[in-house]
């Protein structure tokens, strides 16, 4: 399979299911609506409880049933926001965006996605709110977790993937969450500012793919303003979407996102959710619905319910605007499998976990592998000191509104006795997760203690995800409507590190969590370092099992990974949160590595870095130039004695510019499993957008003719192979 500016689907031609064309849906949606009351269609725009939209059962339309997403589905809440009890919602959990992303293998993309569509299925849910694809423009940002890269080609290509692989199911994806909402903490209100440049390059193109190349069913509007406007109620945002990307499927509010009855009615909020979040049973006035009844439930207040009657039986609001969206919201339900029945899905069923756990084995990162230190050999290791409250953390109720009930997590700890069951393990905490506690000197020395001897130590330590939904500052670094303050290691895990490399200087670093961290004060002494992410319910197990060789690691960093938190373009120029609420986007395109390569700075570790247990050759490129394309092709050998598997990155750079350009781009990429010793040959077809820019003052996407190099790395920064031609 080849991925490259023009996609990497062949293989996915399952279509979400539905035995209509475009044109009988619009037919049958038409012929609905004329059936219905205007009373029944407004009540198909907004919720009706947490997480449905009514339906019109006198005609046999069913409620829509949502759910988070994106990694699983989410702990039942029922009508309201409560729990419910006794109900069978322990299914599977998958490991999270950023890991899914560290794959580089858009084909896991598409089975994490049916996984997905088909629990949801179960549980009677008819869209999933997933996948998110926010850019990683901060290593802080809360959400990070969820998402899956800083690259909008690598977004591109893994969300193409999980929604098809979700719609395959008749369930309905919904990307989210449109657009720029990348940070937390004053998400409901900032006003994200950037070129158009930087929107069309770096922050649309996830959204672009999963509209166009996806045939994604919902998009989720962000909670954010975009130039002003509120994304969910966003005039040029949603022209953009529904005219010029040809978007058929719902714009769904961000839950309590809606601002406006007459913006959401005239710029594209198909359905209103979650304003029962922010509504109080006092704050709709008789003035707001005119002569209409004063409404009877929190659900009538929300903006697209009674004020959205009154402005249309006032005659403000034509109710083809309101026909509009629930056409949309028919056709949605007609494509996916809302009216028809299909087979029930699965629910935790093995081959789901089966899945979850190949996305873990593809997703961890080897960062560093000095003197081989990995993987360890467990028959010539008697103690291992695992130290760190990490290493025995379950993660999958924790982070927000993506919490999963696990049928079961297997936590770094266990993972490591299932693989070693005769070495002895001598545990120690190491630390506490709690906003600002740092270690105490005998939570020091019992760490120091269990790695002097043991013959080695593992730290599992890195970031946490909140648990309490409403006090997210004692202890949430990745977590939604928080950001972290900074990006150096929490909970004094810097001091421990440090003294654990020195009473054992065999220590392997494992890091869980949603992206960079600050690893400067101990990196020069670890040999050995691992980024796990949140691994999903079988994350344990394929971290023993990377730790132990069992599995040679293939993951690749989606997003780079800095020095320090300074180096960061949008912190360099204070850019970050936004100020006196705006936020200003003044790195433009320089985001990631575009700008780390473009301004020479040396990141920690680069984009698309990810070491192997064995090597790979890169050899013999051509590349072949012609009308605006071409085909660049290599070979790659596995020159080492294990089994493994090596993502190839292709990269573009123009050598003459009319206008600043990063110094590279990447266009392509493959992943390629060898056998040891096995060669293979890759080859990459590139077209005309992998060689555009966006230009601002035209408001076109343009080409200039010239020279091309075509770059081949193991990395952004691991360059093998280099040619060029005139295009
Ligand atoms: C989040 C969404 C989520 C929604 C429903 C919001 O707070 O931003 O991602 O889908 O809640 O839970």
């Amino acid at each position: 399979m080849i991925c490259c500016a023009t996609g990497c689907f062949s293989i996915f031609s399952v279509k979400a299911q539905t035995h209509y064309s475009d044109v009988q849906i619009a037919a049958k949606s038409d012929s609905l609506i004329k059936l219905m009351t205007l009373q029944e269609k407004v009540n198909m725009i907004h919720g009706s409880s947490s997480f449905t939209s009514a339906g019109v059962p006198r005609l046999g339309i069913p409620e829509l049933v949502m759910s988070d997403g994106p990694h699983g589905v989410r702990t039942e809440h029922g009508r309201g926001w409560g729990e419910e009890k006794n109900v069978n919602d322990s299914g599977t959990y998958l490991p999270t965006g950023i890991a899914l992303a560290s794959t580089w293998n858009p084909t896991l993309g598409f089975e994490y996605g049916a996984v997905l569509g088909s629990e949801a299925k179960y549980r009677g849910k008819n869209i999933i709110l997933g996948p998110g694809i926010n850019i990683m423009r901060s290593p802080l940002n809360g959400r990070n977790f969820e998402y899956q890269s800083e690259d909008p080609f690598l977004v591109s290509k893994m969300v193409v993937g999980y929604i098809k692989g979700v719609q395959s199911q008749g369930v309905s994806a919904c990307a989210k969450h449109f657009v720029a909402n990348n940070e937390e903490i004053d998400r409901g209100s900032v006003d994200v500012q950037m070129s158009e440049r930087a929107f069309r390059e770096i922050y649309l193109p996830g959204f672009k793919a999963a509209v166009v190349d996806a045939e994604v069913n919902s998009v989720m509007g962000a909670y954010n303003k975009f130039r002003g406007q509120f994304c969910t109620h966003n005039e040029y945002l949603n022209n953009l979407l529904k005219k010029d990307l040809g978007f058929k499927g719902i714009m769904i509010s961000d839950w309590a996102a809606v601002h406006s009855t007459r913006d959401a009615i005239l710029y594209g909020t198909d359905l209103e959710m979650g304003s029962d979040l922010s509504l109080n049973s006092n704050n709709l006035s008789q003035s707001a619905v005119g002569n209409l009844p004063i409404p009877k439930t929190v659900y009538d207040k929300f903006f697209l319910a009674d004020s959205a009657l009154y402005l249309v039986k006032t005659g403000k609001i034509p109710e083809a605007l309101i026909d509009e969206k629930v056409r949309r919201i028919l056709s949605v339900m007609y494509k996916s499998s809302v009216f028809t029945k299909t087979s029930p899905g699965e629910y935790g069923s093995p081959a789901h976990i089966a899945t979850a756990k190949k996305v873990a084995e593809e997703s961890i990162v080897l960062l560093k592998n000095e003197d081989h230190i990995l993987p360890l050999n467990a028959g010539q290791i008697k103690s291992i000191a695992v130290i760190g409250a990490n290493a025995i953390r379950e993660n999958s109720m924790g982070g927000g509104s993506s919490q999963v009930k696990a049928l079961y997590e297997v936590t770094p700890m266990q993972g490591i006795k299932n693989m070693a069951p005769d070495v002895i393990i001598n545990y120690a905490k190491g630390y506490t997760i709690k906003r600002n506690a740092i270690p105490t000197e005998a939570m020091i020395n019992e760490a120091v203690e269990a790695a002097k001897k043991s013959d080695l130590a593992i730290v599992v330590g890195g970031w946490t995800h909140g648990y309490n939904y409403n006090n997210w500052n004692d202890n949430a670094y990745d977590a939604e409507g928080a950001d972290k303050p900074d990006m150096k290691m929490p909970f004094g895990q810097d001091e421990l590190i440090k003294a654990v490399l020195k009473a054992n200087p065999n220590t392997i670093v494992v890091l869980v969590g949603g992206g960079p961290i600050d690893m400067t004060q101990w990196i020069d002494n670890a040999k050995g370092i691992i980024s796990a992410w949140y691994g999903g319910m079988e994350g344990g197990n394929a971290l023993a099992e990377i730790i132990f060789g069992k599995i040679n690691p293939s993951g690749k960093l989606p997003v780079s990974f800095p020095k320090v938190l300074e180096d960061v373009p949008a912190h360099k120029l204070g850019d970050f949160p936004g100020k006196n609420g705006v936020a200003v986007y003044r790195e433009d395109i320089f985001v990631g590595y575009r700008y780390y390569d473009t301004y020479k700075v040396e990141p920690q570790f680069a984009f698309g870095h990810g070491l192997s247990y064995t090597t790979f050759k890169y050899s013999d490129l051509q590349v072949k130039t012609g009308n605006k394309t071409a085909t660049v092709t290599f070979s790659i050998k596995n020159t080492g004695t294990t089994a493994g598997a090596e993502v190839a990155q292709l990269y573009v750079k123009q050598e003459k510019l009319s206008l600043p350009r990063p110094e590279k781009e990447l266009k392509g990429f493959e992943k390629v499993f060898l056998m040891a010793g096995e060669e293979k040959k890759v080859t990459i077809t590139l077209h005309e957008e992998a060689f555009q820019y966006f230009n601002d003052v035209t408001n076109k996407w343009e080409m200039d003719r010239g020279v091309f190099d075509f770059i081949i790395g193991s990395s952004s920064r691991d360059i093998r192979l280099k040619g060029s031609g005139i295009l």
